[in-house]
């Protein structure tokens, strides 16, 4: 077995100058190196990419800041991900990357275990955003833990770089270890799931089966 730290990305959906969900990403970042994990942390504006349009990647091919979103991806065993709520959905511009990305053969998504956060001034902390965005991660392969962590009223819930409340702060502590610990397990026993089917359930036929079977 080996005893490699466990690698994660970390990134908020966000490109604000202010943004709380780049707090809640360095913090989170700090949970995940105070409990033993290799941490890399990124900014949205290093996966910067135009609007996806087919006749763009027929002519150039996936941008560079997909490309970039890809090999940080491989390079992790798992990532986190703290993404701000528009208009009770995910941002476009994560959407968007995440479109991108799915273009590469094999999938890069595909097997990486992924926590959600969010912070939102509101009460809901952001967290019907996450709902929407486990969608599009799901149906790419990615396992997302079931429980996320949405920071409500977030432009009061710091103090300083950590969470003012405390038993607040031991929740949120308690889900990201509770997460790294399952990246963990599967990084020594990964599953057996040997290729990603995009659509299940459609009829096999050679030539347009979109299978990308996983290289063992
Ligand atoms: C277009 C737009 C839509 C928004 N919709 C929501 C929303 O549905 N729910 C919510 O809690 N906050 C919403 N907000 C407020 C954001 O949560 C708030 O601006 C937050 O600070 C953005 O994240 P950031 O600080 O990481 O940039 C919206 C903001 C914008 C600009």
């Amino acid at each position: 077995m080996s005893s490699e730290p466990l690698k994660v990305l970390v990134f908020a959906a966000a490109l604000r100058a202010e943004s709380l969900n780049q707090k809640l990403a360095a913090l989170v970042a700090r949970v995940a190196r105070d409990s033993g994990a290799n941490v890399d942390l990124a900014m949205m504006r290093d996966f910067d990419v135009p609007l996806y349009n087919a006749d763009a990647e027929a002519a150039q091919g996936i941008p560079p800041g997909a490309k970039t979103f890809r090999d940080r991806l491989i390079a992790n065993d798992a990532f986190m991900v703290s993404s701000p709520e528009y208009n009770a959905s995910m941002p476009g511009t994560i959407k968007n990357l995440i479109d991108w990305t799915s273009r590469f053969r094999a999938q890069p998504f595909d097997g990486k275990h992924g926590l959600l956060l969010s912070a939102s001034p509101s009460l809901g902390g952001g967290n019907r955003g996450l709902w929407a965005l486990r969608i599009p991660l799901e149906h790419l392969g990615s396992r997302i833990f079931p429980d996320m962590f949405s920071l409500a009223m977030a432009h009061k819930a710091f103090e300083g770089d950590r969470i003012a409340d405390a038993t607040l702060r031991a929740r949120f502590e308690k889900n990201v270890q509770a997460f790294l610990s399952l990246a963990e397990a599967a990084k020594h026993y990964p599953c057996m799931k040997r290729a990603w089917v995009e659509f299940l359930g459609e009829p096999p036929g050679a030539g347009d089966d979109r299978v990308d079977p996983v290289p063992s």
